[in-house]
């Protein structure tokens, strides 16, 4: 006869365990080289979000660090910005992204209900400049109007940023730009999201935890309008100081940067049956 205890235990366990339909997977075999990020692959787009005239191999890294929570048999990549980062002539802008190979804007990704999953870390050699604000990981609408929800960091434009080394998860930023959740950005330690995104219900709840711990719910789902299909970029995008206007051709960008995030365990699952991995 089972304690309560103990049949609490293997049902705790079972949940963090569980696996749900992926919808893409974006994280990197161990064995891939730089290289096959420029031509048509499974994991992202090779034409999109870079500078003019770069190439995927020439921005990403593979730096040698452990993994996040959910790459279990794969490998972090890095996303690094340099004064050519220049995308579709925006000069306001310094930006890098990747977007899952699936994700064409009107797929299955943001349709339903969904769970993208991905890990944020440092690199202590490439730091951000928290005088400005940056986006890290957004759905941005296939109309381009507007990001659904977007992780930013640094001093964020329009907002009194009490500290800029944070990681803020706000919501729609054309229907109030509400901050739902934020936590310190730790150097050396994986971050890890997982956004459960509502595409019926319009609603988003945030999980989140470092390094091995599980994921956790660190919101309800609240309110969030989600609607409008689109990508989801995982990167860095820079935004100029004291832009006017339109920012993605105005603001400061100083020269001589190099700047990176390391990314692990990006991928998307579906959580149409409340299913959501805590842990992989
Ligand atoms: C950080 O950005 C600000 C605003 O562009 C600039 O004045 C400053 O020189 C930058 N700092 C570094 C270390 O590049």
């Amino acid at each position: 006869m089972f304690s309560s205890p103990v049949l609490l235990f293997a049902l705790s366990s079972l949940a963090a365990a569980q696996k749900c339909k992926l919808q893409f997977d974006g994280r990197v075999p161990s064995n891939s080289a730089l290289t096959g990020f420029d031509a048509a692959n499974q994991l992202f787009s090779s034409a999109n979000v870079l500078g003019a005239g770069l190439k995927f191999s020439q921005l990403l890294k593979l730096p040698a660090i452990t993994g996040s929570l959910f790459d279990t048999n794969t490998i972090p990549v890095e996303v690094t910005i340099s004064d050519a980062s220049i995308f579709n002539g925006q000069t306001g802008f310094r930006r890098a992204e990747l977007i899952p190979a699936s994700n064409s804007g009107t797929d299955p990704s943001t349709q339903g209900v969904k769970t993208v999953h991905f890990s944020l870390m440092k690199d202590g050699q490439r730091p951000l400049n928290l005088s400005h604000e940056y986006q890290l990981a957004f759905l941005e609408s296939a109309d381009f109007s507007t990001n659904q929800v977007v992780v930013k960091t640094g001093t964020i434009l329009g907002q009194n940023t009490a500290n800029p080394d944070t990681l803020q998860v706000i919501g729609n930023v054309n229907k109030g730009a509400t901050v739902l959740f934020s936590t310190p950005f730790a150097a050396g330690v994986f971050h890890n999201f997982g956004l459960a995104l509502d595409f019926n219900k319009l609603t988003t709840q945030v999980f989140f935890s470092t390094g091995n711990n599980p994921l956790k719910a660190v919101t309800q789902a609240v309110a969030n309008d989600v609607s409008g299909q689109g990508q989801f970029h995982f990167g860095v995008l820079k935004k100029g100081v004291n832009g006017q206007g339109d920012i993605t051709k105005n603001g400061v960008q100083e020269p001589n940067i190099n700047e990176g995030i390391i990314f692990g365990g990006i991928f998307e699952e579906d959580s149409s049956a409340n299913c959501v991995s805590l842990a992989p």
